[in-house]
This record gives C-alpha cells, structure tokens and sequence, in this order.
C-alpha cells in the first residue's frame, strides 16, 4: 500500500480511466476503491491500479477513503457530491459543475458545511500552452489584451454511456460541456464577464451536429469570441489569439509537434517509430497531483467550487442568450 491519501473513484468511463492513470504515477495519493454500473469498466480500472471494486455508496461508508473523485455525467455530479461531502470525503469532480447553478450552490454549500475541500476539473489551466500564455500576459509580454479567439472542437460529437452527451437536458449540449473550458481559461486570463451574446445549433436532442458561437465582454472592455464545433474537420483541435496593444499569441494544436523517438531493435532489424507527448506530464495528472497536493499540505492550485460556479454561470448565460436571441448581462 502506498503512502498517502486514499482515494475512492466514481464513474470509469472517459474521465473515470485518465483519472485512474493519474494516480498511478502520484507518490502521496493511492487509488484504493473504484465503482461503475458497467462492471467491466471498473474491472478494467481495478486490474490496473489494484484498487476494489465496489458501490457508491460503500465508498462513501469507507472511513479509510479521504477523497472521493467523481467522474459520472454532469446531470449526476450534484447528488455524489453531495453525499460524499456529507460523508466527511474531499470531492474532485470533473467539469462543468453542475447542470444548473441551484445544483452548484447546493455543491459548494454542503462541502463548506463539511469542511472538506471540492475541487473542479477545468483543466485547461493545465495545459503547458496555455499556462505559457497566461504568463505571457499577466508579465505584460502582449500589452493591453484587446480581443482573444479561441476554438475547440472536431467531428463527430462523441458518444459515451447512454448516450449522454447528446441528450441536451443531461448535458447542456457543446456549450457547457465542451466550450466552458474556454469560458473558464478567459475568466482566469482577463476577469469577470459583463456581457455574453451567443447563437448557436442547440436545443434540439440528439443533434449530433453542434455548433456554437459566444461572444463575452469583460468588465475589463476586452472583448473575446469563443467557437465550439462537433462539425469540424482534422480531428479535435483547440486554437487560441491573444491580441494586445504590443502583440500576438497564436497557438493551434495542430501544429504542435509530437516528439518521435526511433529505436533500433536489440536483435538488428530497423526500429519502429514510438510516438509520444510532447507535454512533460499529462494536464489531467498535473490537475489532480495539485488537487492532491493542496489536501497533502504541500503547494499545489485547486479550481474551487466557486471558480466552478462562476464559469458554469458564462456556459449557462451564453445558453439563454442562444435561447432567447438576446445579450445576456451578467
Ligand atoms: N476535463 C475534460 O477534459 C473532460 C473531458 C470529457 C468529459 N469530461 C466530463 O467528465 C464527466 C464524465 O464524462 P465521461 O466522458 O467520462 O462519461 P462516460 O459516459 O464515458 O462515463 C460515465 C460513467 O459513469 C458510469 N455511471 C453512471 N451512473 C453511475 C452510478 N450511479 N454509479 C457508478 N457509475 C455510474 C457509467 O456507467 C459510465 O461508465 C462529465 O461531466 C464530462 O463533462 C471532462
């Protein structure tokens, strides 16, 4: 057994697994229970990290498990958070919060109430591009932050248990699921939002063609367009432009380069090529080692439930404004 906090894991699809992987690698944390109403995904979890297999609610019951992480569809984060805070567990919880902000508040009010910690999982802020930018522009490098574009999308719309993502009640569609990644990297990088305005292909259940756009006006008179696309060709891809009074920040994913390593072969014959990532570490252990830090007493960065809050309520706002054909104040 490894030093550190236990943890119990909730939902092993998607994000369940990239979270498992994550503590494999961390030294003071260790991945002790995993549960999933689909056997054979907490199985595949379990082979890999040793942690049991059980229900919800037995992890909610085990006194040894001090964090609780869930990874289950947004229309359920409300319920297990809330019972794993009133279970005395710290919560990670994967973005967006909630599907509603009476959701969200109740979120936050029963981890404040518990005296545990709740961490979001808006881990775009970190990712090593656009961590490199935000510096960038809090050193002044761009000058005075005019307009910022940012995409994020690809083809097709994904399909994940039940078909969730496509049920527009359960998810909130591209526009919270998907571009809050956005909202929340902009909120970080330029402050709060006075404005939205957006238009977009939502509403209409299992519309596999999504495509949103959402203009922000920060309090700051920045002004920023985010584009979400399930249309989109070359694959997922993400691309941002900062523009300030001294210059430019351009970044696309597409034009980063992998690193490839070739070796050759002990007995001789040619080598094959072994792709890898550029990244140091992967962003989704990186959020979670500082989660796991912060609760460890070290250093380490938590998206709280407030920050949490704040950027479902530009997702929710761009949503009424799609809606309703009007601008949205914030
Ligand atoms: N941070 C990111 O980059 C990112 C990327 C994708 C998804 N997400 C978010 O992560 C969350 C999970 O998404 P996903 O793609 O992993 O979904 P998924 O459909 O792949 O996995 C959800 C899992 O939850 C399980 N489940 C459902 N109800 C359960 C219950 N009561 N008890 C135990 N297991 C249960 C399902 O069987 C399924 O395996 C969503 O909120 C999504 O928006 C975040």
């Amino acid at each position: 057994m490894k030093p550190g906090l236990k943890v119990g894991l909730i939902g092993a699809g998607t994000m369940g697994s990239a979270h498992a992987e994550a503590y494999r690698v961390l030294d003071n944390a260790e991945l002790v229970a995993v549960s999933d109403l689909i056997y054979e995904r907490a199985q595949a979890i379990a082979a890999k990290t040793g942690a049991e297999i059980k229900t919800a609610d037995q992890i909610f019951a085990d006194s040894s498990i001090d964090v609780v992480d869930v990874c289950l569809p947004t229309y359920l984060h409300r319920d297990f958070v809330v019972a794993a805070a009133q279970a005395g567990k710290h919560v990670f919880c994967e973005k967006p919060m909630a599907r509603s902000l009476q959701e969200a508040e109740e979120m936050k009010t029963a981890c404040e109430k518990a005296g545990v910690k709740l961490g979001i999982g808006h881990v775009v802020r970190f990712f090593p591009e656009y961590i490199r930018a935000y510096d960038q522009v809090k050193n002044g490098k761009v000058g005075k932050v005019a307009m910022v574009r940012c995409t994020r999308g690809g083809f097709p719309l994904p399909t994940a248990w039940q078909d969730w993502y496509a049920n527009y009640a359960l998810s909130g569609g591209l526009v919270l699921d998907m571009i809050i990644h956005d909202f929340d990297y902009l909120r970080w990088l330029l402050g709060p939002v006075e404005r939205v305005f957006a238009k977009g292909t939502r509403g209409r259940d299992y519309n596999r063609l999504e495509y949103a756009l959402v203009s922000l006006k920060f309090r700051s008179g920045t002004i920023a367009h985010v584009e979400g696309s399930w249309v989109s060709s070359g694959g997922f891809h993400t691309r941002f432009e900062i523009a300030g009074s001294q210059g430019l920040i351009d970044y696309d994913s597409r034009k980063a380069n992998p690193i490839t390593l070739t070796v050759n072969k002990k007995d001789g014959t040619p080598g094959v090529p072994v792709p890898a990532s550029a990244w140091a570490e992967n962003p989704y252990t990186t959020e979670i080692r500082n989660f796991i830090n912060v609760l460890d007493g070290k250093d380490g960065k938590i998206v709280d439930g407030n920050e949490g809050y704040e950027s479902l309520k530009i997702a929710l706002a761009a949503l009424e404004s799609i809606e309703t054909g009007k601008p949205v104040n914030l």
